[in-house]
């Protein structure tokens, strides 16, 4: 016997309903009774049974209805049909439908209780392989985001926090970082999972265009609108819509977007019917949102609607800690993707990756190693393996790492530059000064000059 199972038994016949709903309660199931057959359809679609046994033909009752009710209410949900008599042709289309079993009256109690007891079995099990399914699922995106640096941390402790709510969330970081990995992973950790995950570029799409892709439109809204079309809103509903590179959404559509947010509903062009929606929004970006605020071209109302919560993902230059890792997990996977056996990277060839300043980020990263996995003739990446560029020019974007310092006092930026490189070694001594190309002993002196512990 499954222990908190649910039974609906859905009959017209009350005295049988009743004998059926008694006998089962005396095994230990909860039952539902019902035999108005549109309540019956009602209970079933509810979600809330694990079986549901109902009859079949002109005086069992509309099985059929039922049975597609609950299997679309909760697809783990399994239905015993029926039937007072022989009705082959129905037998068949309810198996068809996907009924788990059909019996055919009179059905004796013994009988009925071991297929009951082994449709529950069946049901658990499918279950708890569902639920293994979903963990697994759940842990393989998280494990998708790689980075163990300290930065890094935070950002996962975030995507934890917040990926089970309904927030709207804002991502910000410079192009290649792991702004859409990270959407995918709020999605897959959130109990919209198993809806869908709609991304959308509003980068390049004048205005009629992206309206019509979010909110669809009627047929002969606009000239070639020669059908109607459901647009994305509708299509991620009960899931997430990921809206890439917001910051390039024209006025107008930033102006329809927030009335959607306020409203929870859309209309389609062409229309003025709202239509309800559930879904939930991450947006990402590259660019500097309040700059773009000031310079009036980005709504600051639409801004804090966004912005309820912010991700913002480091440079990988601010999290070099996360490059041996990043570049160990890309040489295993291009190995398998392109059939090479490489072991891994030279020492050598470690350093230059660690020291380049990544101006495209984990993308560029990411790029780099295919493309050195597919010129190898080696076990193992060295340097003569690397792309021309990087060693021609191994400092390449560092420059921009003191963009905006120009200015200011050399110490404060050698204070700054040392603290920051101890937080990202966690306060290893020794590799912040590998690092930063210093002795041990001078690192130590200008710590204590600095003051910084
Ligand atoms: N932390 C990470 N772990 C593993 N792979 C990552 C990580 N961050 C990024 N990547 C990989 O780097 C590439 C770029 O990531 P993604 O597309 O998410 O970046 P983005 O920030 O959306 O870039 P853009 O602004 O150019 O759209 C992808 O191939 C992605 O799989
Ligand atoms: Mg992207």
């Amino acid at each position: 016997m499954q222990e908190h199972a649910n039974v609906l038994i859905a009959a017209p016949d009350q005295e049988l309903a009743g004998t059926v709903g008694s006998a089962l309660r005396e095994a230990g199931y909860a039952c539902t009774v019902v035999s108005e057959p549109d309540e019956a359809v009602r209970e079933a679609a509810s979600g809330l049974y694990d079986l549901v046994l109902t009859g079949l033909g002109p005086e069992g009752g509309n099985g059929m209805a039922v049975l597609s009710a609950a299997r679309q209410g909760d697809p783990a949900c399994q239905v015993i049909v029926i039937t007072s008599e022989s009705r082959a042709e129905e037998a068949v289309d309810a198996m068809a439908a996907g009924a788990l079993y059909y019996l055919q009256a009179p059905v004796s109690p013994a009988e009925l209780m071991m297929f009951t007891d082994r449709a529950l079995e069946y049901v658990q099990t499918a279950r708890e392989r569902d639920a293994m399914r979903e963990e697994l699922a759940r842990r393989h995106e998280f494990d998708n985001i790689i980075g163990n640096s300290r930065p890094m941390q935070r950002v996962l402790a975030k995507v934890a926090q917040i990926a089970r709510t309904n927030v709207t969330v804002l991502i910000q970081g410079e192009t290649g970082t792991g702004k859409e990995v990270v959407a995918r992973a709020i999605h897959y950790s959130s109990d919209r999972r198993n809806a869908r995950f709609v991304p959308l570029n509003c980068a390049g799409l004048v205005e009629t265009i992206l309206e019509s892709e979010l909110f669809g439109h009627e047929k002969g809204a606009f000239t070639g609108a020669t059908s109607s079309r459901v647009g994305l809103f509708e299509y991620a509903d009960r899931g997430t819509l990921f809206l890439d590179e917001i910051g390039d959404m024209p006025p107008a559509s930033q102006t329809k977007l927030l009335r959607v947010l306020e409203r929870g509903e859309i209309v389609r062009v062409g229309s003025n019917e709202p239509i309800y929606v559930d879904v939930r929004l991450i947006a990402a970006t590259h660019q500097n949102l309040r700059q773009k605020i000031e310079e009036g071209t980005f709504r600051r109302d639409l801004f804090y609607r966004l912005n309820v919560v912010t991700i913002n993902l480091p440079p990988l230059r601010e999290r070099q800690g996360d490059i041996p890792l990043l570049a160990d997990a890309f040489v295993r996977e291009f190995a398998e993707v392109h059939g090479r056996t490489v072991d891994g990277l030279t020492a050598g060839a470690r350093k230059v990756l660690f020291r380049y300043g990544w101006p495209g980020n984990v993308r560029e990263l990411r790029n780099c190693v295919e493309h050195m996995v597919v010129a190898t003739t080696d076990e193992l990446l060295g340097e003569d393996d690397l792309p021309e560029y990087m060693l021609e020019r191994p400092g390449e974007g560092s420059e921009d790492l003191l963009g905006s310092a120009a200015g200011q006092p050399l110490e404060q930026i050698e204070k700054l530059h040392i603290a920051r490189t101890l937080e990202l070694v966690d306060g290893n001594r020794e590799r912040a000064a590998e690092l930063l190309g210093i002795g041990e002993r001078t690192l130590y002196r200008k710590i204590e000059k600095y003051g910084l512990r």
